[in-house]
């Protein structure tokens, strides 16, 4: 019996840049498409370009670098959504345009306002244009899972018969129980057939996500839309990594059906992901969280050490988690083995970039004797900032604060160039530099989380601190990452990224000049 392909839609650009401070730059965008790439992920959401010109600027840009994948663009039911998504996915090899509309009643009274026949009037109309631009069209029923079976076959057979090549149910809310799913798309697979491929995108609002993502495999959805790390809209989306490897490791289950993921990427991805949003897959996360293969009771180490098979169902080695690569350069290793290891991590900096990360490496390697791969892939994701003429920290002193104010002095190098010191107190040592910060910067921000954790093991391990701070309280907090062996300099490392975040996306940052301090 021949096997049927399993379509991985990974849309982490997309909907898992929805999740709460996981913002990409453009920059970073780019690093992350061409990882997943190299895993072998055959759609590529790279985002929804009428949202933002930075978001246009992303897609379009991944879609000039991208060759193998499909490269999709999101797309709301409207004129200028689609020929946005068709502009910015132009220049790929293969592109898709996504288009939606929500298909649930309770969206169309309260959120649309328009009957069950307008719905479909619009869809078949975003439908045709989008086909008049490329002809792999998906349309999505938003919200299909409290949607009317009927309602989505109605409007499936008239999208279908407008060009759309790809069917999505959305279980939007994650309300729905996997045996529900499975229901849904045995009847919306015998109702269209061939006639289109049925694909589902499932939130995770129950944890549910992947358990109804592999019920609707099995009921003959062929597109799973995933994220890595399971990131996406609020309790995020169902992971990649543990639906693609359910189908490797039970392939008695899942015989007739196949992937084009090569999962020895899966990890690399995964720790791309994180070093890149700052948000960690939770420690006992299935396939990548940090303690996924650590045998904590005597028993369960001792019937490893005698066959490993004892209590793991499948190889790190299968992931590409190769614990004897994880311990890697040091401080004599020269710019090639540096510029080697960061290719086979999934990075390519260009020459300027590639130069400040190894400058920064030797620093690093100065204090530090061990340097693993997770903390080169902090100096490759603090490397590309994707912001030209930015703040920077130049110097940080702290007056001891035993019994005193806590104060600080800090420079700071201007977009234009010149330097900056100023000092002053604060109610602590990090209120006392953020306050500084803001003078010197002439703004004012409200930290609204500040996180601290080391990147990999050791007393001199490297700091990353992530900080979200809100810089007018009418618009949304933005995140900034710092890094350094010292964690108070990553504190204003990441204080200052969270500025030059907020100011860029702004385009303020190259107008600004100094309000106090003194030039140096
Ligand atoms: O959750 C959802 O319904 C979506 C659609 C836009 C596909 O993200
Ligand atoms: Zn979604």
């Amino acid at each position: 019996m021949s096997k049927e392909q399993i379509i991985i839609f990974d849309t982490t650009l997309r909907d898992g840049e929805q999740s709460p401070g996981a913002s990409m730059n453009t920059k970073e965008k780019i690093q992350i498409a061409m990882q997943l790439e190299r895993l072998g992920v055959d759609v590529i959401e790279a985002g929804f370009a009428a949202a933002s010109p930075g978001d246009f600027e992303a897609i379009n840009k991944i879609a000039q670098v991208v060759k193998n994948s499909t490269v999709c663009s999101l797309a709301r039911a409207l004129e200028r959504d689609i020929t946005e998504a068709a502009k910015a996915i132009e220049p790929a090899a293969k592109k898709r345009i996504h288009t939606f509309i929500a298909t649930s009643p309770i969206h169309m009274e309260y959120k649309l306002k328009m009957t069950p026949d307008q719905v479909i009037k619009k869809a078949v109309e975003a439908v045709s244009l989008a086909k008049n631009f490329v002809d792999d069209v998906e349309f999505s029923c938003e919200d299909a899972g409290r949607s009317d079976i009927g309602f989505l076959k109605d409007i499936s057979d008239a999208v279908i018969e407008a060009g759309a090549k790809t069917i999505n149910l959305p279980d939007t809310v994650g309300i729905r129980l996997p045996n529900e799913i499975g229901d849904m798309i045995a009847q919306m697979r015998e109702h269209i057939g061939t006639r289109a491929i049925i694909s589902v995108h499932n939130h995770n609002d129950l944890g549910l996500g992947v358990a109804n993502s592999i019920e609707a495999i099995k009921h003959g959805a062929r597109q799973i839309e995933c994220t890595i790390n399971g990131l996406g809209e609020r309790a995020g989306n169902a992971a990649l990594e543990e639906i693609v490897m359910a189908l490797k490791v039970r392939k008695d289950v899942f015989s007739d059906v196949y992937t084009n993921i090569n999962t020895k990427e899966i990890y690399p991805t995964s720790r791309m992901i994180a070093s890149v949003t700052g948000i960690e897959p939770q420690p006992n996360k299935a396939i990548v969280g940090k303690n996924a293969f650590a045998h904590e009771s005597g028993i369960h180490q001792d019937g490893v050490l005698k066959h490993k098979e004892t209590y793991e169902i499948f190889s790190p080695e299968e992931i590409g988690l190769n614990k004897e690569d994880t311990l890697i350069l040091g401080k004599h290793s020269g710019r090639a083995a540096f510029k080697d290891k960061l290719e086979k991590l999934g990075f390519s900096l260009n020459d300027e970039e590639l130069q400040s990360a190894f400058e920064r490496f030797k620093e690093l390697a100065d204090k530090k004797k061990d340097i693993y791969d997770d903390d080169l892939r902090a100096l490759a994701t603090s490397n590309i900032t994707g912001i030209e003429s930015a703040y920077e920290l130049k110097a940080l002193q702290l007056m001891d604060s035993t019994g005193g104010v806590p104060s600080a002095a800090v420079t700071i190098a201007l977009p234009d160039g010149s330097e900056v010191t100023d000092a002053g107190i604060g109610d602590g040592t990090i209120d006392a530099v953020f306050k500084t910060i803001d003078r010197i910067t002439d703004t004012h921000g409200v930290l609204m989380d500040y996180k601290v954790k080391s990147v990999s093991q050791g007393k001199n391990a490297l700091a990353s601190v992530t900080v979200q701070v809100a810089f007018n309280q009418d618009e949304p907090a933005v995140i900034g990452h710092g890094l350094s062996i010292d964690t108070m300099l990553a504190s204003a490392k990441a204080y200052l990224g969270a500025l030059n975040s907020y100011l860029s996306m702004r385009g303020l940052l190259k107008k600004r000049t100094p309000s106090s301090g003194c030039t140096i």
